[in-house]
């Protein structure tokens, strides 16, 4: 089939590489000049795992390319819009992006004869293709859905550092459908993957995706809070999530206890959710207790390194890790801003480093933190040292020899760091 992909981050063009590895002719739409370009070149334009051999080896044999056109739209059958919805402010999703790309499909199909299915893998609230993404396209088309077009919400569930092997490998694939012939349309582009596939309404396609974010947010803080209860009685969580993990009614997954979730999905779905339940009259507590968890967790390292080293004015503290998760130099809503924020709150001195993330944070954190080319060069002279990221290079023990160390990701074994430095985990 030809396909056409609207937006190029990490969910665009991870499922451009899918479809295009299947064999099928894909065209990735992107109105930055400088990624198309690096695209037609086999590059990618972000980190992420395994990406830029995909991106490479597809446009290399012709079934992929990149397009700053909304014209070569017409010549696909299937567009997937997969453009962002994040909000920095995390008000609520941001719609201009979603708007822009149904405006420019919806313009093209008004010239085009054949039938043509948009599939919406953006995520977005329950309820949100239907009253905003369809009323756009039908204006922007002149067309009924439906009728002149078919639409699907088909969401993706990747995970950052992983997304090439999520799209190739998925646990399930959700189709929800405006009608049968869109859905039938979209499935045959899945018919060989062995997962269930789900047929749902538009509506429900969407809460899947939110619903099983929450599901993972929730398995995250509740662990947390099992963790700040452990590390009052003396108990190591992380026996204890291993232990519950062996009942598959719970699952090990999703209960490594730290300083909470970051990223540009779960903090803002669950937002929204809520957002979008009060609308509808449902005061939603349990997932804000999930954000009120999540707020608070990244401060107790700060709280932490001061019952550790005293005041913390004048002070400086090591941060080492700024990526929200290791494998990735995404630093949106990451637990390591708010570390550094509380720190530099209470007067202290932060030198920081990351491996990858380093140029993003700086377009978010302060001009007083300073930026260290190595972890060794953040720790040498720090009175504390912070671990928020759980990269491979802070699992080294001689890094930490005679420091103080607050571990907010399990970095170091408890049971040999008090050997070598005076040891605090966050929740054991
Ligand atoms: C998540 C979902 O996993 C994915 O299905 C969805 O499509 C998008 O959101 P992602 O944001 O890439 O993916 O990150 P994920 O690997 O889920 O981690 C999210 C955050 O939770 C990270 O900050 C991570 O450090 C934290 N986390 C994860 C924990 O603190 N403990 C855990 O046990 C697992």
């Amino acid at each position: 089939m030809k396909i056409s992909v609207i937006g190029n981050g990490y969910v665009g063009l991870a499922t451009a590489v899918g479809l295009a590895g299947n064999g099928h002719q894909v065209v990735c739409i992107d109105n930055d000049p400088a990624k198309v370009d690096l695209i037609n070149r086999g590059r990618s334009p972000i980190y992420e795992k395994g990406l830029e051999d995909c991106v490479s080896s597809c446009v290399g044999n012709g079934t992929l390319k990149a397009s700053k056109d909304y014209k070569d739209v017409a010549d696909t059958d299937i567009t997937f819009i997969c453009v962002g919805t994040y909000s920095p402010s995390c008000n609520g999703t941001d719609f201009t992006q979603i708007k822009s790309a149904a405006r420019g499909v919806g313009g093209v199909l008004s010239k085009k004869k054949g039938y043509h299915v948009i599939a919406v893998k953006s995520t977005v609230a329950p309820g949100t293709t239907e009253k905003v993404i369809i009323p756009t396209l039908e204006k922007a088309s002149g067309k009924k859905a439906g009728k002149g077009f078919g639409v699907v919400v088909n969401p993706e569930f990747l995970e950052e550092g992983k997304s090439v092997d999520c799209v190739r490998n998925p646990y399930r694939i959700i189709i929800g459908e405006y009608d049968k012939r869109s859905g039938e349309a979209v499935e045959s582009l899945y018919r060989d993957f062995p997962v269930p596939i789900v047929r749902t309404t538009i509506a429900a396609a969407e809460m899947i995706k939110y619903a099983s974010n929450a599901f993972l947010a929730a398995k995250i803080s509740f662990i947390n809070e099992i963790g700040n209860i452990c590390k009052k009685l003396g108990i190591d969580v992380y026996d204890v999530a291993g232990a519950m993990g062996y009942d598959p009614r719970i699952g090990r997954r999703f209960l490594n206890a730290g300083a909470g979730f970051g990223g540009s999905c779960l903090p803002k779905d669950i937002e929204e959710l809520v957002d979008t339940a009060g609308r509808a009259g449902y005061e939603a507590g349990i997932l804000r207790a999930i954000l009120d968890m999540n707020r608070e967790q990244p401060q107790r390292l700060a709280e932490m390194a001061e019952s550790a080293v005293g005041d913390l004015q004048g002070k400086t503290v090591a941060v080492l890790g700024l990526s929200f998760k290791p494998g990735t130099d995404d630093v949106r809503d990451a637990p390591s801003l708010k570390v550094i924020a509380s720190l530099l709150e209470k007067g202290a001195s932060v030198r920081a480093y990351d491996p990858v993330a380093v140029d993003n944070a700086r377009m978010v954190l302060p001009k007083s933190v300073k930026f260290c080319a190595s972890a060794a060069q953040a720790v040498k002279g720090a009175d504390c040292v912070i671990v928020v990221t759980e990269w491979d290079e802070f699992k080294v023990e001689s890094l930490y020899n005679g420091k103080v160390v607050i571990d907010g990701r399990r970095v170091l074994d408890p049971r040999r760091a008090g050997k070598f430095c005076d040891y605090h985990g966050i929740c054991w």
